[in-house]
């Protein structure tokens, strides 16, 4: 048994970490073919790409998939602990499955990603969730088939978490959820520990992968026929710092856009590590996707402060004209908090105003949630809960009206899009635009899912828009 520690998942130093490539335990291949697994994922991008290296470590063992849980041997629940609500859905699903359980007395249950990484869940799950067969943690999921494996034969609960970042394995094995669409890791872990945020703790210290690992990834990608490629790290920014002296996110980016891949996508940036090389390789390659996520979470120098997010409210914005001028139309979204302890109506207002400059193509807004472990859950919070929410609606108010007047902007306008799916009731469309805008369309001809194909838009709503393809 492994516990995860706080103390020892918050160390950042030297120690180096080895690359070893992923091999299948072959005596327990196959060893389980017939069962069924159910694997539910909460949680950002990282989560949904872990849970593809799941889904084929399963596969590997013989499992098939399910989407109904009802119907499984083996439920997986792949969890997030960004904010309080995501940790109770999971808790509330665990206590469904604990009620399936109680019928069915074979089912295995399992618990891995951000949440298992924290001792209050885990110490919880093994005093309060005993019919939880394993849990297993970040930094060792490609142990999960002989964890899982290990407990199914000894019959007891097995945990098995690392506090810290542990080996960087390559060549886990993958069932890409989307065949044009793919997600490539690039950097793992943060070391910016803003300081409301528990993911420098789940997820450890930053670890870029090889380039040449990354490469040949996306050639692969390419060979297999995908159109789109986002690159995914917690702070992508800060890619190849830990391992070379002269090779960045922009050196990248060029070797990708280089490739014979029509879409390039990453996210997501934190502003401090943004360098102006980058941003003029953003505007040089019209395959890199004119889109970026630029997460801003305050307009208060002051909160900025206290959120431990090192740029003010000047150096963003000038960070954002400066992406603006050099990136031909490009769109920037942003995620926001509301309700950090001791925002006042005046930091509340600068976060406000901030929005009406920037004017986001998109935005994700939180109320601030206390993470056990982190700085900011120390601080003295008096805004009420209530207060938090009226913010939260005024914000959301502000940020709708510029998603819908910066689509409107469109209206007329030819577009590229991915499709990605069609309703065939009104042989409607859908898909992606470059700047990363849901597009429902029509068309004159039968379409392939994959294709990109160039459309008229006909009328913009706030989150979609709706268009007519032109040949
Ligand atoms: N409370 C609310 N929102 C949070 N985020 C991260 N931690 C918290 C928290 N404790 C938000 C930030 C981040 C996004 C992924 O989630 O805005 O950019
Ligand atoms: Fe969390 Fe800040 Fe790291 Fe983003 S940059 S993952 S908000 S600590």
């Amino acid at each position: 048994m492994n516990l995860p520690n706080y103390q020892e998942a918050k160390t950042r130093d030297e120690r180096s970490y080895k690359r070893v490539n992923f091999e299948f335990d072959t005596k327990i291949k196959n060893k389980y073919k017939g069962k069924k697994f159910y694997l539910k994922t909460y949680g950002c991008q990282m989560n949904e790409h872990d849970s593809e290296n799941i889904e084929a470590l399963l596969c590997n063992l013989g499992f098939s998939k399910v989407d109904d849980y009802n119907d499984a041997d083996l439920v997986l629940l792949n969890t997030c602990s960004i904010r309080e609500n995501a940790h109770n859905k999971a808790f509330g699903m665990l206590g469904r499955i604990k009620h399936l359980k109680s019928e069915k007395k074979d089912l295995i249950v399992g618990l891995c990603g951000c949440m298992a990484q924290e001792a209050s869940v885990v110490d919880e799950i093994m005093r309060d969730y005993k019919f939880v067969n394993f849990v297993f943690g970040t930094h060792n999921m490609y142990q999960l088939p002989n964890i899982l494996d290990k407990a199914i034969k000894e019959n007891r609960q097995e945990i098995e978490v690392f506090s810290r970042e542990g080996d960087l394995v390559e060549g886990l094995p993958v069932v890409r959820a989307n065949k044009y669409k793919a997600y490539v890791n690039i950097i793992y872990g943060c070391n910016k520990f803003c300081t409301y945020c528990i993911v420098p703790y789940t997820r450890g210290k930053e670890r870029s992968r090889l380039k040449e690992d990354i490469l040949k990834e996306v050639d692969e990608l390419i060979q297999d026929g995908y159109k789109e490629i986002t690159l995914l790290g917690q702070n992508v920014n800060a890619y190849g710092k830990d391992l070379y002296d002269d090779y960045t996110l922009g050196n990248l980016l060029e070797d990708i856009a280089k490739k014979d891949i029509p879409r390039i996508r990453f996210m997501t940036s934190h502003p401090w590590d943004f360098t102006d090389s980058m941003i003029e390789v953003l505007g040089k390659y019209p395959n890199i996707m004119p889109s970026v996520h630029l997460p801003v979470q305050s307009g208060s120098n002051r909160i900025l402060k206290l959120m431990g997010r090192r740029y003010t409210k000047e150096s963003y914005l000038e960070l954002f004209n400066k992406i603006k001028k050099t990136v031909p139309n490009v769109a920037i979204s942003t995620d926001i908090i509301v309700g950090f302890p001791g925002e006042t109506e005046e930091d509340f207002q600068e976060t406000l105003d901030l929005v009406e400059t920037c004017k986001y193509d998109n935005a994700f807004t939180f109320i601030f949630s206390k993470r056990e472990g982190t700085p900011a859950c120390k601080l003295k919070d008096d805004v009420s809960l209530e207060e938090k929410e009226e913010r939260l609606q005024r914000l959301n108010e502000v940020v709708n009206k510029y998603f819908l007047e910066n689509n409107k902007k469109l209206e007329g306008k030819e577009v590229l899009v991915l499709v990605e799916g069609v309703s065939e009731k009104k042989k409607m469309y859908f898909g992606y635009s470059d700047t990363n805008k849901l597009i429902n369309f029509s068309s004159n001809r039968d379409l392939e899912v994959g294709s990109i194909v160039k459309v008229k838009i006909t009328s913009a709503k706030t989150w979609s828009l709706d268009g007519e393809e032109v040949e």
